[in-house]
């Protein structure tokens, strides 16, 4: 009975050495290729989490709206899609305004400001400064997601 339990102690004891291990390679690893997540946290409640996600996959798709309207020369409706869909509607004004983080707040009224700026500059019909105000507001998009995580 003795040596049974003792046998279990060493192969439990080994085990724990190989996960720990692992464990530790697998920090290396992180570290050395830099995929640490240092940005910061909103701690959103899981309601909150899966309305912003769905809000975001909006934003993406109003993006691929507005490139593809561009390519056809449809900059009314582009115009539209910018004020509509990025732009500081009162929807977007409520939720941007309601996390704890104020410079979260401000970053997402800025930005979308920059979609009512988009939808105004496409009204010009001018590809170029078109092509300018979308790279502007997708500076927020690439700005924010470097420095905030759910
Ligand atoms: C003010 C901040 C902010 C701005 C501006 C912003 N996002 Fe996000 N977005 C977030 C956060 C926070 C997440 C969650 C990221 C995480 O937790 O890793 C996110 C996630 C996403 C996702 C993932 C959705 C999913 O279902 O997984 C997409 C797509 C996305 N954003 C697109 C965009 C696009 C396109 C723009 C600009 C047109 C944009 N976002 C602007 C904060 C922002």
């Amino acid at each position: 009975m003795k040596t049974v339990s003792l046998l279990l102690s060493i192969m439990l004891l080994s085990v724990a050495a190989t996960s720990y291990a692992a464990e530790g390679d697998g920090m290396q690893h992180m570290h050395h290729h830099g995929m640490m997540d240092n940005r910061i946290s909103l701690d959103l409640s899981p309601e909150m989490k899966q309305h912003q996600l769905s809000n975001m996959r909006s934003h993406v798709q109003a993006v691929q709206s507005i490139v593809g309207l561009l390519s056809a020369g449809d900059f009314d409706k582009a115009s539209q899609v910018a004020h509509t869909q990025l732009g500081l509607t009162d929807e977007m004004r409520k939720m941007c305004g309601s996390f704890k983080n104020e410079k979260f707040n401000q970053l997402g009224l800025a930005f979308h400001q920059s979609g009512d700026e988009l939808g105004n500059v496409l009204q010009s019909k001018d590809m170029k400064k078109s092509l300018q105000a979308l790279h502007d507001t997708m500076t927020y998009c690439v700005e924010c997601h470097a420095t905030f995580r759910q």
